[in-house]
């Protein structure tokens, strides 16, 4: 059975950022839709450059999250200044971003450009400049009707037609906005229904899907390093336990994805709160809880039920002592002890640890009836075997990440921005 649905990923991405913060993600939907209605217009007036619907699905994805670096570089509350002025910072990271962790990194260059001038793109060789050119001129025309509320006007954009703005999305979108109404339509919010269409045929490969739900894991490290170690050591446990323990393929596979998404309900937590935990005070605890329901709703009805359920009692413990539903070691599957298991050791596991100190730790919590005696004792029969192919896995996921970084302070330092 499918585990996912490609357009579900699509949405899951988009809301997840939404709970970080929603405003560059309502921005890049009508950028999007701007960008789709006019190629669509472009294939009306020559039927040649007509795309096929999965070729738009693409463009919509990328359109969509044009401005994810910006959960990493900048402050919401500066979206003009950051979409106007100072737009290196977000246009490179997010670039990078897309190219090392998503499925579509071949139209990675165009999140580069996306605030360069026409004058400067037409004559720059690149590609996929067209479509650079009009993701420039959507965000344009949003940024400022953001900006300008009433007073806003098409016009305003006249005299910077060819230099600025690329004069065939100029055309483009006043043909379009004139057969369509287009700011009717994002107004009465029919575009999100046309998109949705659209995106029925958004494909995803089996493996493109991982990937993207390892993207979703890593749209926490947008907000978090340090969450971002724990839980790429939680899945590459959950990975080799769950094979020791002789899981079928399907189980395997349920409880990977399941890893991949158990803590998304993390990204609408207060950032220090991640960083460094307060003492539990009923506030705190309260909102902690509520990360593992923010998962089940984001998840609800969009991914396979099993893979929620593992999720969602990934704060539970055999003795009905976890949270958020107190269930006890008979209401739950060995995937789902595997991942309790899992999501509490590995935070002990990241760092230089004592071998002895850490198996006495964990002893004396299974004893108190917090994990499963048949997953501790696994554990520390295959430790070695476990630790070094743990260390291995996670670390390569997250070189990935950490290549991004790297690669990010190294232009910001080189280019003075
Ligand atoms: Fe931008
Ligand atoms: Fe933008
Ligand atoms: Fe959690």
């Amino acid at each position: 059975m499918q585990h996912i649905h490609s357009k579900d990923i699509f949405y899951l991405l988009r809301d997840t950022l939404k709970l970080f913060d929603r405003r560059p993600i309502v921005h890049g939907g009508k950028v999007a839709y701007y960008v789709y209605m006019m190629l669509k217009q472009k294939g009306q007036l020559e039927p040649k450059s007509r795309l096929e619907n999965f070729e738009l699905a693409d463009i919509i994805y990328l359109a969509t999250f044009h401005d994810i670096g910006a959960y990493k570089t900048d402050e919401m509350e500066q979206m003009v200044r950051f979409e106007t002025k100072n737009y290196q910072p977000h246009s490179l990271y997010g670039q990078l971003f897309f190219e090392k962790m998503t499925t579509i990194g071949d139209l990675s260059k165009v999140i580069l450009y996306h605030h360069t001038d026409y004058a400067v793109l037409s004559k720059m060789g690149f590609d996929q400049s067209e479509l650079t050119s009009y993701i420039n001129f959507a965000e344009a025309i949003d940024i400022f009707k953001q900006s300008l509320g009433a007073k806003f006007s098409l016009d305003i954009f006249k005299k910077n037609v060819g230099t600025k703005f690329s004069p065939e999305a100029f055309d483009l979108f006043l043909k379009a906005d004139k057969e369509h109404d287009l700011f009717e339509r994002i107004n009465s919010r029919a575009y999100m229904d046309e998109i949705s269409e659209v995106m029925d045929f958004f494909i995803m490969t089996n493996e493109d899907k991982e990937k993207s739900l390892e993207l979703l894991m890593f749209t926490l490290a947008l907000k978090s390093t340090i969450i971002i170690d724990n839980a790429a050591v939680c899945v590459a446990l959950c990975e080799k336990l769950g094979a020791l323990m002789k899981l079928s393929a399907e189980q395997k596979k349920d409880l990977l994805y399941a890893a991949y998404v158990h803590d998304i309900g993390f990204i609408a937590f207060r950032k220090d709160w991640l960083e460094n935990p307060p003492d539990l005070s009923t506030a705190y605890l309260d909102k902690l809880s509520q990360h593992t329901l923010l998962m089940e709703q984001l998840l609800k009805d969009r991914i396979k039920r099993e893979i929620i359920v593992i999720a969602a009692t990934h704060h539970e413990r055999v003795d009905g002592k976890g949270y958020p539903r107190r269930l006890k070691e008979k209401q739950m599957n060995l995937s789902q002890l595997i991942l309790q298991f899992s999501d509490a050791v590995a935070p002990m596991m990241k760092q230089e640890f004592d071998k002895e100190e850490l198996i006495a730790k964990i002893k004396r919590q299974t004893e108190a009836g917090q994990f499963s005696q048949a997953v501790t004792k696994l554990f520390i029969d295959k430790f070695d075997e476990i630790a070094i192919d743990t260390k291995v896995r996670s670390n390569a996921m997250l070189n990935h990440f950490k290549e991004i970084n790297r690669q990010y302070e190294k232009s910001i330092k080189e280019t003075d921005i």
